[in-house]
């Protein structure tokens, strides 16, 4: 005999929608990051994060010195790794270094980068190189090695990092903004090749961010006023406002986004 519930009875039996995704602070525990050029600025802000959200995080720099600092004021879940990455075995071998704590990685932000300024004219071939020896060859050297323990990691997702200067052509960076731009493209294909293996691979652009650095060597006062004119949001970026997003990427909450390229800059370039 069939049976008739009552309307609030059948309200309960209704399946429960699903909460989608959130990041959460445990979301990152015990997970294994990599991120190249994490011994200042963005890098090391994003480190210190990771480490603070339980995050056993592996990163490189070319100064012993100061990257060893900064893993002893971290604590014992950052591992910091001499490597110049412009030496193809260094950089491998600091990705094995990784790979070997736990048998995968789970996260991989390609950072580090240098920024001079060079107009044109005088530029070197030598500058070209080591442009794109610092800023574009260790995508793909790093990204390869990593590649095999991304596999057996469950984060499964790469971020990098480019910036805003190459989509505003801004002078004389000519040369920075062709490693930039190259390292847009690798992330829009790589996510081609590697989503239908699970790997997401996402870039993030930022704009320009007053790391301590920027505002000693760069960020005159007139900068900063004309900077503040050209941005929609008045105030100056830090840190602070570009790892947000990284994590994001990194996160199961972007588990839907790949091949994309993020704006953080407080609204001066729109897309
Ligand atoms: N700050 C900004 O306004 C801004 C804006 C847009 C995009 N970005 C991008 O954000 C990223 C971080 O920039 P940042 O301003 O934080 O830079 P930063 O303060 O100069 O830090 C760069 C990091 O990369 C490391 N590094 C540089 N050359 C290296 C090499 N050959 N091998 C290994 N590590 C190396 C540095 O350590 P060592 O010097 O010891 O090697 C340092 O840890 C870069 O990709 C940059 O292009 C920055």
């Amino acid at each position: 005999m069939k049976r008739t519930l009552h309307p609030s009875a059948r309200k309960r039996r209704r399946p429960a929608i699903p909460t989608p995704p959130v990041i959460s602070p445990g979301e990152f525990a015990g997970q294994v990051a990599v991120v190249t050029g994490g011994s200042d600025g963005l890098g090391r802000h994003l480190v210190q994060t990771l480490v603070n959200l339980g995050a056993d995080v592996f990163f490189c720099a070319s100064t012993r010195a100061k990257g060893e600092a900064v893993a002893r004021a971290l604590g014992r879940r950052a591992h910091f790794v001499q490597a110049d990455l412009r030496d193809n075995d260094a950089a491998r071998a600091f990705v094995q270094q990784a790979a070997g704590f736990k048998g995968r990685i789970d996260y991989l932000v390609n950072n580090a980068a240098i920024d001079p300024r060079i107009s044109f004219e005088r530029a070197t071939v030598e500058d070209f190189d080591r442009l794109m020896a610092v800023n574009l060859r260790p995508l793909f050297v790093v990204t390869q090695a990593a590649l095999p323990a991304l596999l057996r990691g469950t984060g499964r997702a790469v971020v990098n990092i480019a910036t805003t200067n190459y989509l505003l052509g801004l002078a004389p960076f000519t040369l920075y903004n062709a490693s930039k731009a190259g390292g847009v493209g690798f992330t829009r294909s790589l996510a081609r090749e590697l989503g239908p293996r699970g790997i997401r691979v996402n870039a993030v652009s930022p704009g320009w961010i007053m790391t301590k650095k920027q505002r000693r060597e760069h960020a005159t006062p007139r900068d900063r006023a004309e900077l503040l004119k050209a941005q929609a949001l008045k105030f100056l970026l830090t840190e602070e406002q570009v790892t947000p997003l990284t994590l994001f990427l990194l996160s199961r909450c972007a588990g839907g986004i790949t091949g994309q390229n993020m704006v953080v800059d407080g609204g001066k370039f729109m897309q």
